[in-house]
Protein backbone atom coordinates (compact mmCIF):
# COMPACT_ATOMS: atom_id res chain seq x y z
CA UNK A 1 0.00 0.00 0.00
CA UNK A 2 1.41 3.70 -1.09
CA UNK A 3 -0.24 6.19 1.22
CA UNK A 4 0.24 9.38 0.29
CA UNK A 5 0.37 12.41 3.41
CA UNK A 6 -2.73 14.34 3.65
CA UNK A 7 -2.06 18.15 3.26
CA UNK A 8 -2.44 20.61 6.52
CA UNK A 9 -5.70 19.85 8.62
CA UNK A 10 -5.22 15.63 8.53
CA UNK A 11 -1.52 14.94 8.49
CA UNK A 12 -2.14 10.87 8.22
CA UNK A 13 -2.66 8.31 6.41
CA UNK A 14 -4.91 8.53 3.14
CA UNK A 15 -5.10 4.60 2.69
CA UNK A 16 -3.84 5.04 -1.04
CA UNK A 17 -7.28 7.62 -1.75
CA UNK A 18 -6.41 10.58 -3.64
CA UNK A 19 -6.98 13.60 -1.86
CA UNK A 20 -5.72 15.90 -4.72
CA UNK A 21 -8.57 17.12 -5.82
CA UNK A 22 -11.83 17.56 -4.31
CA UNK A 23 -15.16 16.08 -5.57
CA UNK A 24 -17.97 17.07 -7.29
CA UNK A 25 -21.08 18.81 -6.10
CA UNK A 26 -24.10 16.19 -6.97
CA UNK A 27 -27.20 14.96 -5.34
CA UNK A 28 -28.22 10.99 -5.74
CA UNK A 29 -31.87 10.73 -5.62
CA UNK A 30 -31.93 7.19 -4.24
CA UNK A 31 -30.58 8.05 -0.97
CA UNK A 32 -33.35 10.39 -0.31
CA UNK A 33 -34.90 8.42 2.54
CA UNK A 34 -38.79 8.80 1.10
CA UNK A 35 -37.23 6.99 -1.84
CA UNK A 36 -34.92 4.28 0.49
CA UNK A 37 -38.29 3.20 1.92
CA UNK A 38 -40.24 2.88 -1.35
CA UNK A 39 -37.25 1.01 -2.08
CA UNK A 40 -37.39 -1.30 0.95
CA UNK A 41 -40.99 -1.81 0.82
CA UNK A 42 -41.17 -2.86 -2.96
CA UNK A 43 -38.88 -5.29 -1.64
CA UNK A 44 -41.24 -6.87 1.37
CA UNK A 45 -39.21 -4.64 4.13
CA UNK A 46 -40.43 -1.98 6.53
CA UNK A 47 -39.31 1.55 6.30
CA UNK A 48 -37.94 3.30 9.71
CA UNK A 49 -40.91 4.60 11.72
CA UNK A 50 -39.51 7.60 14.29
CA UNK A 51 -41.48 6.03 17.07
CA UNK A 52 -42.13 7.44 20.67
CA UNK A 53 -41.06 11.03 19.99
CA UNK A 54 -37.30 9.96 18.62
CA UNK A 55 -36.41 11.68 15.31
CA UNK A 56 -35.07 9.50 12.43
CA UNK A 57 -31.47 9.56 12.08
CA UNK A 58 -29.25 9.13 8.77
CA UNK A 59 -25.62 9.08 8.50
CA UNK A 60 -23.56 9.27 4.94
CA UNK A 61 -20.35 7.59 5.07
CA UNK A 62 -17.76 9.40 2.45
CA UNK A 63 -20.82 12.22 2.20
CA UNK A 64 -17.80 14.28 -0.33
CA UNK A 65 -18.41 17.90 -0.31
CA UNK A 66 -21.43 17.35 1.60
CA UNK A 67 -24.16 19.31 -1.29
CA UNK A 68 -26.04 15.86 -1.19
CA UNK A 69 -26.40 15.93 2.64
CA UNK A 70 -27.59 19.51 2.42
CA UNK A 71 -29.87 19.46 0.20
CA UNK A 72 -31.34 16.14 2.09
CA UNK A 73 -31.07 18.10 5.32
CA UNK A 74 -33.22 21.16 4.16
CA UNK A 75 -35.60 19.00 2.20
CA UNK A 76 -36.42 16.66 5.49
CA UNK A 77 -36.28 19.06 8.44
CA UNK A 78 -37.84 15.94 10.35
CA UNK A 79 -34.55 14.05 10.01
CA UNK A 80 -31.53 14.49 11.59
CA UNK A 81 -28.37 13.85 9.18
CA UNK A 82 -24.70 13.28 9.58
CA UNK A 83 -21.66 13.52 7.39
CA UNK A 84 -18.85 11.82 7.43
CA UNK A 85 -15.84 12.80 5.27
CA UNK A 86 -12.05 12.29 6.02
CA UNK A 87 -10.94 15.79 3.65
CA UNK A 88 -10.55 19.23 5.44
CA UNK A 89 -11.85 20.84 2.01
CA UNK A 90 -14.89 18.44 1.70
CA UNK A 91 -16.14 19.16 5.25
CA UNK A 92 -15.03 22.45 5.36
CA UNK A 93 -17.54 22.95 2.20
CA UNK A 94 -20.27 21.33 3.71
CA UNK A 95 -20.01 23.16 7.11
CA UNK A 96 -20.15 26.25 5.10
CA UNK A 97 -23.49 25.54 3.46
CA UNK A 98 -25.03 24.55 6.18
CA UNK A 99 -24.13 27.25 8.01
CA UNK A 100 -24.96 29.66 5.70
CA UNK A 101 -28.28 28.07 5.26
CA UNK A 102 -28.96 27.69 8.83
CA UNK A 103 -29.20 24.03 8.86
CA UNK A 104 -29.48 22.54 12.13
CA UNK A 105 -30.20 19.74 11.56
CA UNK A 106 -26.92 18.79 9.81
CA UNK A 107 -23.50 17.90 11.54
CA UNK A 108 -20.33 16.90 9.65
CA UNK A 109 -17.58 15.04 11.47
CA UNK A 110 -14.22 14.93 9.85
CA UNK A 111 -13.11 11.09 10.80
CA UNK A 112 -11.11 8.36 9.02
CA UNK A 113 -13.16 5.28 8.69
CA UNK A 114 -10.25 3.07 10.04
CA UNK A 115 -9.80 5.31 13.14
CA UNK A 116 -13.98 5.15 13.33
CA UNK A 117 -13.77 1.38 12.90
CA UNK A 118 -11.69 0.89 15.90
CA UNK A 119 -13.25 3.44 18.16
CA UNK A 120 -17.27 4.41 17.10
CA UNK A 121 -17.70 7.50 19.34
CA UNK A 122 -19.86 7.33 21.57
CA UNK A 123 -22.02 10.12 20.20
CA UNK A 124 -22.73 9.11 16.66
CA UNK A 125 -24.85 6.34 18.15
CA UNK A 126 -27.01 4.66 15.77
CA UNK A 127 -28.91 5.06 12.60
CA UNK A 128 -31.83 4.58 10.73
CA UNK A 129 -30.14 5.06 7.24
CA UNK A 130 -26.93 4.85 6.58
CA UNK A 131 -25.74 5.58 3.13
CA UNK A 132 -22.32 5.29 0.96
CA UNK A 133 -22.31 6.14 -2.65
CA UNK A 134 -19.23 5.68 -4.43
CA UNK A 135 -16.98 5.18 -1.75
CA UNK A 136 -17.14 0.97 -1.37
CA UNK A 137 -14.91 0.27 -4.43
CA UNK A 138 -12.46 3.44 -4.37
CA UNK A 139 -10.96 1.90 -1.18
CA UNK A 140 -7.98 -0.62 -0.68
CA UNK A 141 -9.49 -3.85 1.03
CA UNK A 142 -8.57 -2.60 4.48
CA UNK A 143 -10.70 0.35 4.21
CA UNK A 144 -13.89 -2.25 2.80
CA UNK A 145 -13.23 -3.95 5.90
CA UNK A 146 -13.39 -0.82 8.51
CA UNK A 147 -16.69 0.19 6.33
CA UNK A 148 -17.83 -2.84 7.34
CA UNK A 149 -17.30 -2.49 10.77
CA UNK A 150 -18.58 0.76 10.28
CA UNK A 151 -21.89 -0.49 9.21
CA UNK A 152 -21.94 -2.89 11.82
CA UNK A 153 -21.43 0.11 15.14
CA UNK A 154 -23.92 2.31 13.18
CA UNK A 155 -27.33 0.12 12.51
CA UNK A 156 -29.59 -1.48 14.53
CA UNK A 157 -32.44 -3.89 13.43
CA UNK A 158 -34.26 -2.54 10.94
CA UNK A 159 -32.07 0.21 10.02
CA UNK A 160 -31.62 0.35 6.26
CA UNK A 161 -28.20 0.61 4.70
CA UNK A 162 -27.61 2.09 1.07
CA UNK A 163 -24.48 1.24 -0.75
CA UNK A 164 -23.79 2.71 -4.44
CA UNK A 165 -20.70 0.91 -5.97
CA UNK A 166 -18.91 0.23 -9.42
CA UNK A 167 -20.47 -3.27 -10.56
CA UNK A 168 -19.35 -5.92 -13.01
CA UNK A 169 -18.86 -6.65 -15.68
CA UNK A 170 -19.54 -3.24 -17.06
CA UNK A 171 -16.38 -1.64 -16.12
CA UNK A 172 -14.12 -4.34 -18.49
CA UNK A 173 -13.73 -2.11 -20.96
CA UNK A 174 -12.24 0.83 -18.69
CA UNK A 175 -9.63 -0.79 -17.36
CA UNK A 176 -6.67 -0.03 -19.86
CA UNK A 177 -7.50 3.45 -19.23
CA UNK A 178 -7.48 3.28 -15.32
CA UNK A 179 -3.69 1.11 -16.20
CA UNK A 180 -2.30 3.76 -17.63
CA UNK A 181 -3.58 6.24 -15.55
CA UNK A 182 -2.02 4.64 -12.82
CA UNK A 183 1.32 4.13 -14.28
CA UNK A 184 1.29 7.85 -15.64
CA UNK A 185 0.76 9.33 -11.88
CA UNK A 186 3.87 7.19 -10.92
CA UNK A 187 5.93 8.93 -12.17
CA UNK A 188 5.43 11.59 -10.09
CA UNK A 189 5.43 14.68 -12.06
CA UNK A 190 2.14 15.21 -12.99
CA UNK A 191 -0.98 16.49 -10.65
CA UNK A 192 -3.91 14.50 -10.49
CA UNK A 193 -5.96 17.03 -12.88
CA UNK A 194 -3.18 16.71 -15.64
CA UNK A 195 -2.34 13.09 -15.14
CA UNK A 196 -6.25 12.42 -16.18
CA UNK A 197 -5.66 14.78 -19.35
CA UNK A 198 -2.16 13.47 -19.95
CA UNK A 199 -4.00 10.12 -19.95
CA UNK A 200 -6.86 10.90 -22.01
CA UNK A 201 -4.64 12.56 -24.42
CA UNK A 202 -2.95 9.23 -24.53
CA UNK A 203 -6.18 7.61 -25.59
CA UNK A 204 -7.31 9.96 -27.96
CA UNK A 205 -3.88 9.69 -29.91
CA UNK A 206 -4.39 5.95 -30.06
CA UNK A 207 -7.90 5.59 -31.03
CA UNK A 208 -7.04 8.09 -34.26
CA UNK A 209 -3.81 5.83 -34.63
CA UNK A 210 -6.17 2.54 -34.82
CA UNK A 211 -4.95 0.50 -31.90
CA UNK A 212 -6.00 -3.13 -32.56
CA UNK A 213 -7.76 -2.75 -28.61
CA UNK A 214 -10.78 -0.40 -29.62
CA UNK A 215 -12.10 -3.02 -32.09
CA UNK A 216 -11.70 -5.93 -29.23
CA UNK A 217 -13.40 -3.64 -26.81
CA UNK A 218 -15.48 -1.36 -28.42
CA UNK A 219 -16.84 -0.08 -24.70
CA UNK A 220 -13.23 1.50 -24.26
CA UNK A 221 -14.40 3.88 -27.53
CA UNK A 222 -17.35 5.04 -25.63
CA UNK A 223 -15.52 5.63 -22.50
CA UNK A 224 -12.66 7.71 -23.77
CA UNK A 225 -15.19 9.74 -26.02
CA UNK A 226 -16.93 10.48 -22.59
CA UNK A 227 -14.06 11.18 -20.60
CA UNK A 228 -13.85 14.24 -23.10
CA UNK A 229 -17.10 15.45 -21.47
CA UNK A 230 -17.35 14.10 -17.87
CA UNK A 231 -16.23 16.47 -15.20
CA UNK A 232 -12.38 16.03 -14.12
CA UNK A 233 -12.26 16.01 -10.36
CA UNK A 234 -14.80 13.01 -11.10
CA UNK A 235 -12.68 11.44 -13.25
CA UNK A 236 -9.70 11.73 -10.71
CA UNK A 237 -11.60 10.40 -8.03
CA UNK A 238 -12.61 7.64 -10.49
CA UNK A 239 -9.12 6.69 -11.80
CA UNK A 240 -6.39 7.34 -9.91
CA UNK A 241 -7.20 6.23 -6.45
CA UNK A 242 -4.62 3.08 -5.50
CA UNK A 243 -7.27 0.80 -5.03
CA UNK A 244 -9.97 0.46 -7.74
CA UNK A 245 -12.43 -2.41 -8.15
CA UNK A 246 -15.22 -3.10 -9.36
CA UNK A 247 -17.18 -5.47 -7.51
CA UNK A 248 -19.29 -8.49 -8.20
CA UNK A 249 -23.01 -8.08 -5.93
CA UNK A 250 -22.24 -11.21 -4.48
CA UNK A 251 -18.87 -10.29 -3.02
CA UNK A 252 -20.60 -7.27 -1.76
CA UNK A 253 -23.44 -9.39 0.00
CA UNK A 254 -20.36 -11.37 1.19
CA UNK A 255 -18.88 -8.87 3.22
CA UNK A 256 -22.03 -6.78 4.11
CA UNK A 257 -23.11 -10.15 6.15
CA UNK A 258 -20.49 -9.82 8.49
CA UNK A 259 -22.36 -6.81 9.89
CA UNK A 260 -25.93 -8.63 9.89
CA UNK A 261 -26.93 -6.50 6.67
CA UNK A 262 -28.60 -8.77 4.47
CA UNK A 263 -29.58 -7.97 0.93
CA UNK A 264 -32.85 -6.60 0.63
CA UNK A 265 -32.88 -5.29 -3.18
CA UNK A 266 -32.57 -2.53 -5.39
CA UNK A 267 -32.07 1.12 -5.10
CA UNK A 268 -32.28 1.35 -8.77
CA UNK A 269 -35.94 1.31 -8.57
CA UNK A 270 -36.73 0.14 -12.10
CA UNK A 271 -33.78 -2.56 -11.76
CA UNK A 272 -37.04 -4.15 -9.45
CA UNK A 273 -38.94 -5.36 -13.11
CA UNK A 274 -36.18 -7.56 -13.60
CA UNK A 275 -35.46 -10.38 -14.47
CA UNK A 276 -39.25 -10.19 -15.53
CA UNK A 277 -38.77 -7.77 -18.26
CA UNK A 278 -35.70 -9.41 -20.27
CA UNK A 279 -36.53 -11.60 -22.95
CA UNK A 280 -37.79 -15.18 -22.14
CA UNK A 281 -34.68 -17.10 -22.81
CA UNK A 282 -32.84 -14.58 -20.57
CA UNK A 283 -34.85 -14.08 -18.09
CA UNK A 284 -35.32 -18.04 -17.65
CA UNK A 285 -31.85 -18.80 -17.41
CA UNK A 286 -30.94 -16.22 -14.25
CA UNK A 287 -34.62 -17.21 -12.81
CA UNK A 288 -33.19 -20.76 -13.17
CA UNK A 289 -30.19 -19.64 -10.88
CA UNK A 290 -30.98 -21.42 -7.48
CA UNK A 291 -28.05 -19.53 -5.51
CA UNK A 292 -29.69 -15.34 -4.96
CA UNK A 293 -26.41 -14.30 -5.11
CA UNK A 294 -25.77 -16.22 -8.34
CA UNK A 295 -28.90 -14.83 -9.97
CA UNK A 296 -28.23 -11.69 -9.30
CA UNK A 297 -24.50 -11.71 -10.48
CA UNK A 298 -25.56 -13.87 -14.14
CA UNK A 299 -28.44 -10.88 -14.22
CA UNK A 300 -25.88 -8.22 -13.73
CA UNK A 301 -23.92 -10.04 -16.41
CA UNK A 302 -27.00 -10.25 -18.90
CA UNK A 303 -27.41 -5.97 -18.57
CA UNK A 304 -23.78 -5.22 -18.39
CA UNK A 305 -24.39 -3.60 -14.91
CA UNK A 306 -22.09 -1.18 -14.32
CA UNK A 307 -23.05 0.36 -11.32
CA UNK A 308 -25.28 -0.85 -8.47
CA UNK A 309 -27.60 0.88 -5.74
CA UNK A 310 -28.36 -2.04 -3.25
CA UNK A 311 -30.36 -2.03 -0.61
CA UNK A 312 -29.16 -3.91 2.78
CA UNK A 313 -31.54 -4.19 6.02
CA UNK A 314 -29.91 -5.05 9.21
CA UNK A 315 -31.53 -7.85 10.69
CA UNK A 316 -35.42 -9.06 9.39
CA UNK A 317 -37.54 -5.73 9.07
CA UNK A 318 -40.29 -7.62 7.37
CA UNK A 319 -43.79 -5.78 6.83
CA UNK A 320 -43.95 -2.68 4.62
CA UNK A 321 -47.04 -1.97 2.81
CA UNK A 322 -46.13 -0.52 -0.78
CA UNK A 323 -49.45 0.78 -1.17
CA UNK A 324 -48.94 3.34 1.93
CA UNK A 325 -45.99 5.11 0.10
CA UNK A 326 -46.93 8.64 -1.56
CA UNK A 327 -45.65 9.79 -4.26
CA UNK A 328 -45.89 13.67 -6.10
CA UNK A 329 -45.83 14.94 -9.65
CA UNK A 330 -42.29 16.04 -10.64
CA UNK A 331 -42.44 16.61 -13.95
CA UNK A 332 -45.60 15.46 -16.21
CA UNK A 333 -44.76 14.34 -19.88
CA UNK A 334 -47.57 16.04 -22.34
CA UNK A 335 -50.78 14.23 -22.52
CA UNK A 336 -50.28 13.24 -25.88
CA UNK A 337 -46.68 12.61 -25.71
CA UNK A 338 -44.79 8.40 -25.66
CA UNK A 339 -42.32 8.58 -22.42
CA UNK A 340 -39.20 6.87 -23.47
CA UNK A 341 -37.74 5.33 -20.52
CA UNK A 342 -34.25 4.27 -20.24
CA UNK A 343 -32.59 1.92 -18.55
CA UNK A 344 -29.44 -0.62 -17.54
CA UNK A 345 -31.54 -3.21 -19.89
CA UNK A 346 -32.93 -0.93 -23.00
CA UNK A 347 -35.58 1.46 -23.22
CA UNK A 348 -39.13 1.37 -22.71
CA UNK A 349 -41.89 3.36 -24.59
CA UNK A 350 -44.84 4.65 -22.47
CA UNK A 351 -47.94 5.73 -24.29
CA UNK A 352 -50.27 8.55 -23.08
CA UNK A 353 -53.28 5.70 -21.94
CA UNK A 354 -50.16 4.35 -19.34
CA UNK A 355 -48.93 7.52 -18.30
CA UNK A 356 -51.34 10.58 -18.30
CA UNK A 357 -54.24 9.12 -15.88
CA UNK A 358 -51.51 8.68 -13.24
CA UNK A 359 -49.93 13.06 -14.11
CA UNK A 360 -53.79 13.94 -13.56
CA UNK A 361 -54.69 12.10 -10.47
CA UNK A 362 -51.57 13.63 -9.04
CA UNK A 363 -51.65 17.32 -10.50
CA UNK A 364 -54.05 18.41 -7.41
CA UNK A 365 -51.73 16.57 -5.35
CA UNK A 366 -49.58 14.10 -3.85
CA UNK A 367 -51.20 10.50 -3.65
CA UNK A 368 -50.58 7.06 -2.18
CA UNK A 369 -49.77 3.94 -4.73
CA UNK A 370 -53.39 2.95 -2.78
CA UNK A 371 -55.39 5.75 -3.94
CA UNK A 372 -53.45 5.53 -7.29
CA UNK A 373 -54.53 2.08 -7.74
CA UNK A 374 -58.50 2.57 -6.94
CA UNK A 375 -58.72 5.57 -9.10
CA UNK A 376 -57.29 3.25 -12.46
CA UNK A 377 -59.24 -0.14 -11.13
CA UNK A 378 -55.79 -1.72 -11.38
CA UNK A 379 -54.35 -4.03 -9.01
CA UNK A 380 -51.75 -2.37 -6.88
CA UNK A 381 -48.99 -4.78 -7.77
CA UNK A 382 -49.43 -3.84 -11.31
CA UNK A 383 -50.22 0.09 -10.58
CA UNK A 384 -46.47 -0.31 -8.65
CA UNK A 385 -44.49 -1.66 -12.02
CA UNK A 386 -46.30 1.54 -14.15
CA UNK A 387 -44.54 3.45 -11.00
CA UNK A 388 -41.61 2.45 -11.05
CA UNK A 389 -41.11 3.61 -14.42
CA UNK A 390 -42.19 6.74 -13.86
CA UNK A 391 -40.29 7.69 -11.15
CA UNK A 392 -37.57 5.92 -13.46
CA UNK A 393 -37.90 8.57 -16.11
CA UNK A 394 -38.14 11.32 -13.58
CA UNK A 395 -41.79 12.16 -13.39
CA UNK A 396 -42.89 11.13 -10.02
CA UNK A 397 -41.39 10.99 -6.39
CA UNK A 398 -41.75 8.60 -3.68
CA UNK A 399 -41.79 10.45 -0.56
CA UNK A 400 -42.75 10.08 3.15
CA UNK A 401 -44.19 13.36 4.51
CA UNK A 402 -45.81 16.30 3.22
CA UNK A 403 -46.64 19.49 3.67
CA UNK A 404 -43.79 20.24 6.17
CA UNK A 405 -41.63 23.50 7.11
CA UNK A 406 -40.28 24.52 3.53
CA UNK A 407 -38.13 27.35 5.77
CA UNK A 408 -34.65 25.65 5.60
CA UNK A 409 -35.25 24.47 2.03
CA UNK A 410 -35.84 28.52 0.96
CA UNK A 411 -32.67 29.54 2.65
CA UNK A 412 -30.69 27.30 1.43
CA UNK A 413 -31.88 27.04 -2.09
CA UNK A 414 -31.28 31.05 -1.52
CA UNK A 415 -27.32 30.31 -0.50
CA UNK A 416 -26.94 27.57 -4.02
CA UNK A 417 -28.27 30.61 -6.22
CA UNK A 418 -25.72 32.86 -4.56
CA UNK A 419 -23.32 30.07 -4.86
CA UNK A 420 -23.74 30.10 -8.58
CA UNK A 421 -23.77 33.36 -8.78
CA UNK A 422 -19.94 33.30 -7.78
CA UNK A 423 -19.16 30.29 -10.01
CA UNK A 424 -19.90 27.10 -8.14
CA UNK A 425 -21.11 24.35 -9.98
CA UNK A 426 -24.24 23.89 -8.14
CA UNK A 427 -27.15 21.89 -10.21
CA UNK A 428 -29.83 20.96 -7.60
CA UNK A 429 -32.60 22.83 -5.39
CA UNK A 430 -34.18 21.31 -1.96
CA UNK A 431 -37.09 20.25 -2.86
CA UNK A 432 -39.15 19.61 0.65
CA UNK A 433 -42.65 18.45 -0.50
CA UNK A 434 -40.60 14.92 -2.30
CA UNK A 435 -38.16 15.37 0.77
CA UNK A 436 -35.27 15.08 -2.34
CA UNK A 437 -33.76 17.34 -4.44
CA UNK A 438 -34.79 19.31 -8.27
CA UNK A 439 -32.22 18.93 -10.76
CA UNK A 440 -32.02 22.65 -12.55
CA UNK A 441 -29.60 24.60 -15.02
CA UNK A 442 -26.97 26.91 -14.28
CA UNK A 443 -28.94 29.44 -15.94
CA UNK A 444 -32.31 29.12 -13.53
CA UNK A 445 -29.56 29.05 -11.06
CA UNK A 446 -28.89 32.71 -11.79
CA UNK A 447 -32.16 34.15 -12.76
CA UNK A 448 -32.96 32.50 -9.22
CA UNK A 449 -30.30 34.70 -7.32
CA UNK A 450 -31.66 37.48 -9.39
CA UNK A 451 -34.97 37.36 -8.81
CA UNK A 452 -34.34 36.56 -4.81
CA UNK A 453 -32.71 39.74 -4.68
CA UNK A 454 -35.24 41.85 -6.68
CA UNK A 455 -37.26 41.14 -3.49
CA UNK A 456 -39.20 38.32 -5.54
CA UNK A 457 -40.39 41.26 -8.13
CA UNK A 458 -38.16 41.21 -11.14
CA UNK A 459 -40.06 41.24 -14.48
CA UNK A 460 -39.03 39.77 -17.61
CA UNK A 461 -36.78 42.88 -19.06
CA UNK A 462 -34.78 43.27 -15.09
CA UNK A 463 -34.06 39.52 -14.60
CA UNK A 464 -32.51 39.19 -18.30
CA UNK A 465 -30.58 41.92 -17.40
CA UNK A 466 -29.24 40.24 -13.96
CA UNK A 467 -28.57 37.19 -15.79
CA UNK A 468 -26.33 39.24 -18.14
CA UNK A 469 -24.51 40.33 -15.66
CA UNK A 470 -23.55 37.55 -13.69
CA UNK A 471 -22.98 35.58 -17.07
CA UNK A 472 -20.41 38.60 -17.61
CA UNK A 473 -18.77 38.63 -14.06
CA UNK A 474 -17.94 34.46 -14.63
CA UNK A 475 -16.70 35.94 -17.57
CA UNK A 476 -19.21 33.03 -19.65
CA UNK A 477 -19.49 33.90 -23.30
CA UNK A 478 -23.13 35.16 -23.86
CA UNK A 479 -25.11 33.58 -26.88
CA UNK A 480 -25.20 34.58 -30.45
CA UNK A 481 -28.31 36.95 -29.47
CA UNK A 482 -27.56 37.85 -25.54
CA UNK A 483 -30.36 40.12 -25.22
CA UNK A 484 -32.59 38.22 -27.01
CA UNK A 485 -32.03 34.66 -25.19
CA UNK A 486 -31.84 36.25 -22.11
CA UNK A 487 -34.77 37.08 -22.11
CA UNK A 488 -36.17 33.85 -23.78
CA UNK A 489 -34.57 32.70 -20.24
CA UNK A 490 -36.29 34.83 -17.81
CA UNK A 491 -39.75 34.21 -19.32
CA UNK A 492 -39.42 30.84 -19.11
CA UNK A 493 -38.53 31.02 -15.62
CA UNK A 494 -41.28 33.39 -14.54
CA UNK A 495 -43.59 31.26 -17.10
CA UNK A 496 -42.65 27.80 -16.04
CA UNK A 497 -40.29 27.51 -13.32
CA UNK A 498 -41.20 29.16 -10.17
CA UNK A 499 -44.54 27.76 -10.53
CA UNK A 500 -43.19 24.37 -10.52
CA UNK A 501 -40.43 25.04 -7.64
CA UNK A 502 -43.60 26.66 -5.74
CA UNK A 503 -45.51 23.22 -5.87
CA UNK A 504 -42.59 21.39 -4.98
CA UNK A 505 -41.68 23.77 -2.08
CA UNK A 506 -38.41 25.19 -2.90
CA UNK A 507 -39.29 28.57 -2.87
CA UNK A 508 -41.95 30.43 -1.06
C1 LIG B 1 -15.89 9.43 -4.74
S1 LIG B 1 -16.20 10.34 -3.31
C2 LIG B 1 -17.96 10.22 -3.14
C3 LIG B 1 -18.51 11.35 -2.35
C4 LIG B 1 -20.04 11.42 -2.22
N1 LIG B 1 -20.58 10.22 -1.65
C5 LIG B 1 -20.66 11.73 -3.55
O1 LIG B 1 -21.20 10.82 -4.20
O2 LIG B 1 -20.59 12.90 -3.97
C6 LIG B 1 -15.62 9.32 -1.95
C7 LIG B 1 -15.45 10.08 -0.66
O3 LIG B 1 -14.97 9.17 0.36
C8 LIG B 1 -14.04 9.87 1.18
N2 LIG B 1 -13.13 8.88 1.79
C9 LIG B 1 -12.31 8.01 1.15
N3 LIG B 1 -11.62 7.27 2.04
C10 LIG B 1 -12.01 7.69 3.28
C11 LIG B 1 -11.66 7.30 4.59
N4 LIG B 1 -10.74 6.35 4.82
N5 LIG B 1 -12.28 7.91 5.64
C12 LIG B 1 -13.19 8.89 5.41
N6 LIG B 1 -13.54 9.33 4.17
C13 LIG B 1 -12.97 8.72 3.11
C14 LIG B 1 -13.32 10.80 0.22
O4 LIG B 1 -12.74 11.91 0.86
C15 LIG B 1 -14.44 11.20 -0.75
O5 LIG B 1 -15.05 12.40 -0.36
Amino acid sequence: MRGLVMGDGLGGETHGYDVSTGYTYGFCREMAPGWLDFAARVSGKAAPIARDGRRLRFLELGCGQGQGLCLLAAANPHIDFVGVDFMPEHVAHARKVAQAAGLTNLRMEQADFVALAEAWPDHFGAFDYVALHGVYSWVIPQVREALVTCLAHATVPGSLVYIGYNGQPGWVASGPFRHFAQLIKQTGELSGLATIDHTADLFGRLQSAGAATFKLLPGLVASVNAMKTRNRGYLVHEYLHDSWQAMWHSEVAQDLARADLSFAGTATLVEALLPELLPPPLRDTILAQVDPRLRADVQDFVINQAYRRDLFVRGEAVGGDVAETRLALLAAPGASETLNVRTTFGEMALQPPAHAPISAALSGGSRSVRELAAAQNRPVGETVKLLLMLIHAGTLFPHAANGMDSEAAHRLNAVIARGAAEGMPYDHLAAPVIGAALPVTGTDLLLLDSWLLSGEHGDVDSLAEGLLQRLGRLGRKPAEDPDQEAKKCAGIFLGQRLAEWRRLGAIG
